[in-house]
Formats: C-alpha cells, sequence, structure tokens
C-alpha cells in the first residue's frame, strides 16, 4: 500500500514542504491533512521562493492536490493563493471540511488579547497568550465539535442558508467578545520596521456574510470527496503522499497543552482526518537539526532565556547566530523564533507517538561552525536524571535542565550531496540521533532548495 506520511517531529517549521516537495516526484496525489491558515510552507525551487499556507505541494508539479476534512480553511484565503496560480490547480477540498471565517479570526485575536492582559510580567512561558497565529484556527476546530460550523459543503450550497448561518455565528462570537469586555475587531498583522505589530481592523456581518458567499462561488468547483478519492487511488495502487502541518509538540492531545494548536498532528490521526483505514504507511518524521518554537511553552534546551516574545538581550550568542543565519522567523506571522540546542529527548517522545520509519533531518547546513555542537541526552528534573517526556506537565517541563552530549562542529556542508562526504561532526550527530531513537535518518537536507538534498536508501514509496 504505497502510503506515506511526513510529519513534523517537534514544534513546526521543520521543513516539512522541502521535504514533501523533494520527495513528491513518484506521488500520484499529495494530500494536507490538518491546519489551515497558521502554516506557513516554504518551497525553493531553482532558487525562487513560493510559500504556501494552505495549497498542498502538489500544485507545484502541477499533481492532483487535496485538502481533507480533517483541515479547515479560510477561503478568501485560499482565493488568493488560488489567485498566484491563475486558479490553475488540479485542487480537490473535501465537501466535510470546516470553514474558517473572518469573525473566527476575531475571536482568536480577542482571546490571545485576554490572555495577554491577564499575564504577569513578561515571561509568558508559565500563562498568557498561546501567541497563536491569529488565523482563527481554535475558534474553528471549536465550532466544528459544538456543531454550529459551516462546512465547505454548505458553503458552495444554498446562498440564503449560508447567509443565515453566518449572521448566527457573527452574532454568536461577537455576544463572547462583549462578554470579555472587547470589540469585534479583526487583527491586522503587519511587519513595520523589522517589528511584528497588530493593529485592529473593525468587522461586520456583511464582510463576513460576502467573504462567504463570493469565495463559495468561486471554489465550488474544486468540490471532491477527497475520502473516497484516496481509497481509491491506494486500492489501485497510486502513490499517496500525506502531507502533515505544524509538529507533534503543538498536537491537541499530545502536545504540551495548551500551548498547541487545535488540531491532530501525529501520524496515526492522518487516518480519521482523511477518512481511510489504517492502510500501512511509511512515516517520515521531519526534524530540524535544531528545535524552534514561536509561540509560549516550555523548550527544555531553550537558548532565549525562556523568553515569549523573543527578548535578544537574553538570548545566548548561539541562539543570536542560528536566527540570523536560518533567518528563523514565522512564514505566517514574521515572529522571531525562539531556538534551542537540539533535543533528542523531544524527538524520542515524537517517535514513539507517530511511528516514524525514517527520519528526515533539515537545516543541519545552519549548524556549520558552531562548535561544539550540544546534544540534549536526557534531563535533570526534580534533582533526577530522567528521559522521560512528560508533556502534559509544563511546570516540571520548564523547570527541567537539559543534560548533554558535545559533539566536534563542521564547517560548510551545502554543496555535500552524498553521506560519505559528510564531515565527522556532522555523520557523528546523525549516528547519534539514529542510536537514540532507532530510527534510520534516510533524508538529509543541506539547503531550501529541492537539490540541497542528501538520500540515504531512501525510498519515498515501499
Ligand atoms: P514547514 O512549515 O515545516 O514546511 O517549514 P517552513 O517552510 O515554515 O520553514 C522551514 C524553512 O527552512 C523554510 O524557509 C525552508 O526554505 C527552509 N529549509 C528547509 N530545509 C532547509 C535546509 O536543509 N537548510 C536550510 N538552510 N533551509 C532549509
Ligand atoms: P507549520 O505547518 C510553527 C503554533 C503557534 C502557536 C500555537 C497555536 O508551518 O509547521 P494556532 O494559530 O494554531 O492556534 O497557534 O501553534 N503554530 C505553529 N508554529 N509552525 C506552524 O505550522 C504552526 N502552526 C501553529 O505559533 O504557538
Ligand atoms: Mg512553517
Amino acid at each position: 500500500m504505497p502510503l506515506t506520511a511526513i510529519i513534523g517531529a517537534l514544534w513546526g517549521d521543520e521543513g516539512k514542504g522541502k521535504i514533501v516537495d523533494a520527495t513528491n516526484e513518484e506521488a500520484d496525489l499529495i494530500v494536507k491533512a490538518n491546519g489551515g491558515g497558521n502554516a506557513g510552507t516554504t518551497y525553493v525551487i531553482n532558487g525562487k521562493k513560493v510559500v504556501l499556507h494552505l495549497i498542498p505541494s502538489g500544485a507545484l508539479r502541477k499533481k492532483r492536490s487535496l485538502m481533507a476534512q480533517g483541515m479547515v480553511m479560510r477561503p478568501e484565503q485560499l482565493c488568493k493563493e488560488l489567485e498566484e496560480f491563475n486558479w490553475d490547480v488540479n485542487l480537490g477540498i473535501d465537501p466535510r471540511l470546516q470553514i474558517t471565517l473572518p469573525y473566527h479570526l476575531a475571536l482568536d485575536y480577542a482571546r490571545e488579547k485576554a490572555a495577554d492582559l491577564k499575564a504577569k510580567g513578561n515571561n509568558k512561558t508559565e500563562g498568557g497568550a498561546i501567541g497563536t497565529t491569529l488565523s482563527g484556527i481554535g475558534p474553528t476546530y471549536e465550532q466544528q465539535k459544538s456543531r454550529a460550523g459551516i462546512r465547505f459543503f454548505e458553503l458552495c450550497s444554498d446562498e440564503k442558508k449560508l447567509e443565515k448561518k453566518v449572521r448566527e455565528n457573527y452574532d454568536y462570537i461577537k455576544g463572547i467578545i462583549a462578554n470579555m469586555g472587547l470589540e469585534m475587531v479583526m487583527p491586522d498583522r503587519k511587519i513595520i520596521d523589522g517589528k511584528y505589530v497588530i493593529e485592529d481592523m473593525p468587522l461586520t456581518a456583511e464582510q463576513c456574510v460576502e467573504a462567504a458567499v463570493e469565495s463559495g462561488r468561486k471554489l465550488k468547483k474544486y468540490m471532491a470527496d477527497v475520502s473516497d478519492e484516496v481509497y481509491t487511488a491506494l486500492k489501485e495502487g497510486k502513490n499517496v503522499v500525506i502531507q502533515g502541518a505544524q509538529g507533534t509538540m503543538l498536537d491537541i492531545g499530545f502536545g504540551n497543552y495548551p500551548k498547541v494548536t487545535s488540531s491532530e498532528v501525529r501520524a496515526p490521526a492522518v487516518y480519521t482526518a482523511v477518512g481511510i483505514p489504517a492502510f500501512p504507511m511509511k512515516v517520515i518524521g521531519i526534524v530540524k537539526a535544531y528545535p524552534t518554537k514561536v509561540g509560549s511553552g516550555p523548550v527544555v534546551t531553550c537558548l532565549d532565556g525562556g523568553k515569549w516574545p523573543v527578548d535578544e538581550n537574553y538570548s545566548d550568542p548561539v541562539a543570536k547566530l542560528i536566527r540570523e543565519r536560518g533567518q528563523e522567523r514565522g512564514a505566517t506571522t514574521g515572529r522571531a523564533r525562539r531556538v534551542g540546542w537540539p533535543d533528542l529527548v523531544v524527538l524520542n517522545y515524537s517517535h514513539k507517538l507517530n511511528g516514524f520509519t525514517d527520519l528526515a533531518l533539515t537545516r543541519l547546513d545552519i549548524m556549520h561552525d558552531i562548535d561544539p555542537i550540544k546534544v540534549c541526552v536526557g534531563y535533570w528534573q526534580d534533582g533526577k536524571l530522567t528521559t522521560k517526556y512528560n508533556g502534559w506537565d509544563l511546570e516540571t517541563l520548564s523547570r527541567a535542565k537539559p543534560c548533554y552530549v558535545e559533539i566536534p562542529g563542521f564547517g560548510d556542508i551545502s554543496g555535500v550531496r552524498n553521506y560519505e562526504s559528510l564531515p565527522s561532526g556532522a555523520k557523528q550527530f546523525v549516528e547519534l540521533m539514529e542510536t537514540y531513537t532507532g530510527v534510520p535518518v534516510s533524508i538529509i537536507s543541506v539547503g531550501p532548495d529541492r537539490e540541497e538534498t542528501i538520500f540515504r536508501n531512501f525510498k519515498a514509496f515501499e
């Protein structure tokens, strides 16, 4: 059964886009399973950079690209992305998929504002806002569960019924926001003089109705029973790639709750998100050579003094170097990402939740000339050394101290295309990761471009 999933092993932005694109050559179908506008995926093809949030990576190779039920989708945003392709994308959208409308962004924004107001002091790691991408993700999934949500099917059906439901939801959400003592406004995110700022934009019910009706008309032609299409393709022996979004540590159930997103990110969740039985699946865990995190929550190996938002006065020089060199800013929000030393404790936790058959190690090139490289192999927690990761206990995690082994640094590896030619320090890093997790590192990425990839006996499909 040629089914392969690409799953973020850490806190997102691991380079899933680059790997899914590099492995897509033999794929027939590319399916996105979870998340929505919060995902920011960067592709670099022959030096040209493309950033997508919703459209699956298959569009870049003109392959059939599907958005599964488990995703949430902001229709105006999808229309904008499709315009960039002149609407020429072989796209299918599941009728059951939930729609994000502007009022979801308003509620996301209001909640973050209220949490920030409540938080004391500067260190938001243990309280305050999550630092969401303000894409309305939480409120959309929440309305799915409360059965008040609008599905893609309804977006593209009776316009009168759609308008009624949009107005009802607008009023309901306006009421919640008013109860918080706040206004019904949308976040307008901007980068001004290199600083991330958000401005309030008033939001009316009419704007929401217009957004829904207009985009429904434009997107209707893409409706497709994704669950059935993927099932049939697999039965016919076609190659299907599942393109995950976010990272396992942001999973709603098994990530660092509540500092998480609102969807299930893990590989086993793919089956329910797409709507297929548990066919055998190859699971490629994407792991960045160093972890990054946008938003608050504990990162034991953090080199930014645990501060969120990042305050470089508290950052270790290694964090500053990596952030600068790696341009570690969110593709969706432009916010600086926190940076840490590699953490095998987290990676192993992630592996046990996902069952990785392969690991793809990305951004190894960014680690050049950092000597030594510290790799976390255990945590000092309440006076004891442990390799267990209690992802649910954020307080204990925020007190935990990393136990490192050191490996020698290495020089520029961006031109290397085969494993044997890597310097010894880089190989030691790879082999330590393999020994610790028991999973082969079969892809090593040494640059953003499709071509800047080392494959080690890698097969995209079995
Ligand atoms: P995703 O959300 O997991 O798809 O990752 P993002 O696109 O948000 O962030 C990953 C960033 O790293 C993008 O800018 C990629 O172009 C870039 N990238 C991916 N792999 C590599 C690599 O091996 N080396 C370097 N230098 N950049 C990479
Ligand atoms: P990709 O697919 C990195 C983070 C946010 C915040 C938390 C909740 O590019 O890897 P949300 O907007 O989902 O309610 O935010 O999750 N987050 C991501 N961080 N990469 C992502 O996606 C993310 N999607 C959400 O920063 O901490
Ligand atoms: Mg990203």
